[in-house]
């Protein structure tokens, strides 16, 4: 039986997935300062970019900044009806002085060009990342203006729970803090999703490929929604929380 929760790549992980047992890989904990917490035996993947210069990116090493509207031969926008272009620039996505990362959506005037003047960049989001699903409730769409964003994922993958173990994923995120109405359309998350939805190039099996929703927020509602998909439709969604 295939359990694709446990074998996942991260999505706009800022560090986590800690497992238990075997060997504990004490260096790696160190570098950052990253503490095992009781009960954990070694770290499987962890990034905090602490150690990255200001202005750099996250390490290709570490991990994978998609670009465009979707996975090669995958749905159209992310499946999810984004509006967005993801790029790499880095006034998309960079490390800051505080050795945060930092994504910003943004406005871009004209036909998509991506040369046109920035009309409005969200309230940044620190260690998270942001999508602009619902950026026509911002302002109008006119059918020119240009969103663009950033989303990165692990390298890694096939983070799995050993079997009769514990996984535990976790990240900081700050959200924005600006009034709700200048939000409509920002979309910070972190979660994880089946290796397999990456490996197999099947990038329209979802949900049969697992995806934990970690922690989303939507148009800068205080509400973070927690939610586990796995299977086909209308089975898919498995349980959700609103936290
Ligand atoms: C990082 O992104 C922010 C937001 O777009 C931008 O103001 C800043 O100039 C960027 N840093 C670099 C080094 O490009
Ligand atoms: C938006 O801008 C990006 C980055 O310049 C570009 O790749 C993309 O084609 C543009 N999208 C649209 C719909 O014009």
């Amino acid at each position: 039986m295939l359990f694709p929760f446990f074998a996942a790549a991260l999505l706009f992980s800022t560090w986590g997935a800690l497992a238990a047992p075997t060997q504990p890989h004490s260096q790696l904990s160190r570098r950052s300062g990253i503490a095992l917490p009781p009960g954990y035996s070694h770290i499987i993947f962890q990034d905090d970019f602490s150690l990255l210069p200001p202005g750099s990116q996250p390490s290709p090493s570490k991990w994978i900044i998609a670009t465009g509207t979707s996975y090669p031969n995958g749905p159209a926008n992310w499946g999810t009806n984004e509006i967005q272009t993801y790029t790499k620039a880095l006034s998309n996505i960079n490390i800051t002085s505080s050795g945060t990362l930092l994504i910003t959506p943004l406005r871009v005037s004209g036909s998509g060009s991506g040369s046109g003047n920035v009309l409005d960049s969200s309230s940044s989001t620190s260690s998270s990342s942001s999508s602009a699903a619902a950026a026509a409730a911002a302002a109008p769409d006119n059918g020119k203006d240009n969103w663009t964003s950033a989303r990165i994922e692990t390298v890694a993958d096939h983070i799995a729970c050993p079997p009769g173990g514990k996984l535990l994923m976790s990240a900081s995120l700050k959200f924005g803090s600006a009034p709700s109405p200048s939000q409509m359309g920002i979309w910070p998350s972190f979660w994880a999703l089946g290796s397999e939805f990456r490996r197999s190039g099947k990038f329209d099996q979802w949900p049969a490929a697992g995806e934990i929703d970690i922690a989303e927020s939507t148009n800068g509602s205080p509400d973070v929604w927690r939610l586990c998909t796995a299977g086909p439709p209308p089975a898919g969604r498995a349980t959700s929380f609103l936290g």
